[in-house]
């Protein structure tokens, strides 16, 4: 089988880490630069940010299967354009990505089905945003912009004036473009935070996988928001009752409200949701893989993952998904600077001085006059299975200053509440 993987970073080099241990896979090609997936199969540049031109480029390779990583090209219909060429595809729709790609079209979902959830009322226009965000109390609310942000469109205001910028410069400014023309003024809930993903045809869907990321840059949840500094799994307070509470009253009215509304989901569904004192409620969705959780799921699962892609662009999952039950950690090395500004091209040097009891997928990485180099705020990730989280964790952390490159950092506090 021909498999070609759309995405360049950590979430696609473990994904083609796993495709290439595969049986059934017998060539791989990525539309994307990053030196480590190099190693592993031909990568493509993309010509161009369009889908059609993405589109384009992966007919040319007539692949068996195509994997689309990030939500972009999910939420352009990148899926729809494909299987119109009859390509298999797995990822969903464009309707169905709406699931993460409108945060307004998710919320009305949760609650025309009954899907716990806090209230939120949506906005367009600044004064009244202001008006019912004012009776609220800054201190109640959470702001979402309505369309993909790369991680920067939730809010939670600190001060009263925080909460009439934040409205301002969505509403008025612009500053997130046509993302944050709308937004959600949710009312803010409180509690542990998981995500929990599973493989769905859209009807069938397999055993879950809980882990808890790490979004804010700096150690004690310090600093603006990140795309996730490193994540763990299982959390502390996971247990069988809780899963069965999230899959009978969220996981499959979720499935089968996507099902009525004629947007099956088809791909892996990732769930955002706080345990709160009155049980577990979504906070939110998303259409894809997350960034760092797929570099611990993939070692994690036990199956061929060709399986599960192609039984899913049938619309048939029948393999019984299955896990490995262990403990795992990622921790992820940044470059100075990010999530802001920062500097690209800085060279890398120590991975192979690393354990064999830790991988090294690379997030932002480049080939650079035949060096390894940075190409990204995230550059590599840090990913241990071991018998527990306290052992994964001192697997990574004795290993990761063997890492080198100028400005670096990461965060020290991974998974160190899950042994408290
Ligand atoms: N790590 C969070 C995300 O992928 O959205």
């Amino acid at each position: 089988m021909k498999v070609v993987v759309v995405g360049s970073g950590g979430r696609e080099h473990s994904i083609i880490w796993k495709l290439s241990q595969d049986n059934n896979v017998k060539k791989i090609f990525c539309i994307g630069e990053n030196y480590a997936i190099s190693r592993l199969c031909k990568t493509i540049k993309p010509t161009n940010e369009d889908t059609d031109h993405l589109v384009e480029q992966i007919i040319s390779l007539n692949p068996d299967l195509v994997v689309i990583g990030p939500e972009a090209p999910l939420s352009q219909g990148i899926v729809d354009k494909l299987e119109n060429k009859n390509i298999k595809t797995f990822g969903p729709t464009k309707n169905a990505s709406k699931i993460e790609s409108s945060k307004i079209f998710s919320k009305k979902l949760m609650i025309d089905n009954n899907i716990p959830t806090s209230n939120a009322i949506s906005f367009e226009n600044y004064v009244e945003a202001v008006q019912y965000a004012n009776n609220k109390g800054y201190e109640n609310i959470v702001i979402k912009a309505d369309g993909l942000a790369a991680g920067k469109g939730v809010f939670i205001p600190e001060t009263k004036s925080d909460m009439e910028t934040v409205l301002k410069d969505l509403l008025i400014n612009k500053t997130l473009g046509k993302s944050g023309e709308s937004l959600l003024i949710e009312d803010k809930i409180f509690g542990p935070e998981v995500s929990v993903f599973c493989f769905t045809d859209g009807v069938n869907y397999s055993d879950l996988i809980a882990i808890c990321d790490y979004k804010r840059v700096f150690d004690n949840n310090l600093g603006p928001n990140t795309g996730g500094m490193g994540c763990y799994s299982p959390p502390e307070f996971w247990n069988k009752n809780l899963e069965e509470k999230i899959k009978k009253n969220i996981i499959e009215p979720t499935l089968l409200a996507m099902q009525n509304n004629g947007t099956p989901f088809k791909g892996i569904l990732y769930t955002g949701i706080m345990i709160t004192q009155n049980g577990p409620k979504v906070i939110e969705y998303n259409c894809r893989f997350g960034d760092p959780e797929c570099e611990l799921m993939m070692p994690m699962l036990n199956n061929n993952i060709s399986d599960i892609f192609n039984e899913i662009a049938n619309g048939n999952l029948t393999s019984q998904v299955s896990w490995k039950q262990k403990s795992s950690v990622c921790v992820v090395i940044c470059s100075g600077g990010y999530p802001e500004k920062y500097i690209t091209e800085y060279k890398i040097s120590g991975i192979d001085k690393l354990s064999e009891r830790v991988i090294c997928f690379h997030s932002g990485t480049k080939e650079l006059n035949k060096k390894l180099v940075s190409n990204g705020g995230r550059v590599l990730v840090l990913s241990c299975l071991d018998t527990s989280i306290k052992k994964a964790r001192e697997n990574i952390y004795t290993e990761i200053d063997k890492i080198k490159f100028s400005n670096s950092f990461y965060r020290k506090d991974i998974a160190l509440r899950a042994m408290e």
